[in-house]
């Protein structure tokens, strides 16, 4: 069984036009939906409702659209829609993100940057998803000091560290056979712990040539040697920063799947955007990072390599074709972009 959560914003959107192509190309499939995000703290005060997390306990894959919006989004809230979220990914044990980056021939042109920069670029991020300074303690506000201060704490465990470098090893043995780790360590003693983690676990992969590289130059570098990348390894917050910069090689935000896993075979699968109030409800959102999700999902969870593979054909034959969303200078809506994948699947 697969658990949808549509959410917030353009997540309802996107998450119909995946629900689409599945249909097409694996409908034998079962599905529920439950709430999550403001949508449900709007029903009953709780981002994650116990019975949306007992389905995706429960569930083979959960494919979520987005959650949050300015609606939720005040500074002083008790709840937010985010915080769904992360206790879910820590609940199904997601500790790691990955966020295939691939600029195929038919997008190179949309970039922001030179098509000869962008053209080729393909790489793999994996991001620690349920560790780092977004579940670290303390956090909060004293004012100790005398006025408000507000503290979070960025800690990594040798193992929350090992684990994920362990899987971008792997990862890169089926590549190009290089990792990339992307750390702070010239200032963050977790960074240095993760830098010291990083080279016990490559070393146990002697095919596997690793390289460290300091967050803040790691972004210049994805903008001007992009194509150098093969598997980069870094924390939860580098991963989620660099990964929406990612994006711009693409020319959009809309077009980038992930897949969220753990030790088993269930995954959390949802494209790297958020949920676009500022086209919410307007059926102009780009779907085809949610659909290349459910791609991820039918190879990753589902042992399905071949639907998988279709889709993802499937997608790059209509961007191919010409087949863009406005964001990318073309003029199809939602749905007409996802007729368009529909019929390069047949
Ligand atoms: P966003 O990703 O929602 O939007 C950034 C920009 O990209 C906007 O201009 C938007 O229109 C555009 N965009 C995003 N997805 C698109 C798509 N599929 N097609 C076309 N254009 C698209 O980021 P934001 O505005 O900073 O955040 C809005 C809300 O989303 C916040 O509450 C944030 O917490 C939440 N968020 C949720 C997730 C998630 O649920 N996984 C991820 C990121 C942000
Ligand atoms: C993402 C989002 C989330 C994150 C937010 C909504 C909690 O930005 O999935 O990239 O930071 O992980
Ligand atoms: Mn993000």
């Amino acid at each position: 069984m697969i658990v949808l959560l549509p959410g917030d914003g353009i997540g309802a959107e996107v998450v119909g036009a995946a629900r689409r192509v599945l249909d097409a190309v694996a409908p034998d499939l079962a599905y529920e939906t439950h709430a999550i995000g403001g949508a449900a703290i709007d029903e009953g005060g709780d981002p994650l409702p116990p019975r949306t997390l007992e389905a995706c306990l429960g569930a083979d894959a959960v494919i979520l659209g987005a959650v949050g919006g300015p609606k939720w989004s005040d500074p002083r809230a008790a709840v937010r829609p985010e915080q769904g979220l992360l206790r879910l990914r820590s609940a199904l044990g997601v500790y790691a993100n990955l966020r295939p980056v691939r600029v195929i021939e038919a997008l190179a042109a949309r970039s922001p940057l030179r098509p000869e920069r962008v053209a080729g670029v393909d790489f793999l991020v994996v991001r620690e998803l349920t560790g780092g300074i977004y579940f670290g303690s303390p956090r909060g506000r004293d004012t100790e000091s005398g006025e408000v201060r507000a503290f979070d704490t960025m800690s990594y465990s040798r193992t929350e560290i090992a684990r994920v470098v362990e899987l971008a090893c792997r990862f890169a043995e089926g590549r190009r056979r290089k990792v990339t780790s992307v750390d702070k360590a010239n200032v963050l003693e977790s960074s240095r712990l993760w830098r010291e983690t990083a080279e016990e676990v490559c070393a146990e992969h002697p095919e596997v040539t690793l390289e460290h590289q300091l967050v803040d130059s790691c972004a210049m570098r994805l903008l001007t040697h992009a194509r150098e990348f093969d598997v980069i390894v870094t924390s939860n917050l580098f991963g989620d920063i660099l990964t929406d910069e990612a994006a711009a090689l693409t020319g959009s935000l809309g077009v980038l799947p992930s897949a969220s896993v753990g030790d088993g075979t269930r995954g959390l699968y949802e494209p790297i955007h958020g949920s676009a109030p500022d086209i919410a409800g307007k059926g102009i959102a780009n779907p085809v990072g949610t659909i290349a999700s459910a791609a991820l999902m039918l190879r990753h969870s589902l042992d399905r390599p071949d639907a998988a593979a279709a889709i993802e054909a499937a997608i790059e034959r209509a961007l191919g074709a010409g087949a863009l969303t406005t964001e990318l200078g073309g003029d199809l809506g939602t749905e007409a972009m996802t007729d368009r994948i529909l019929d390069a699947l047949a």
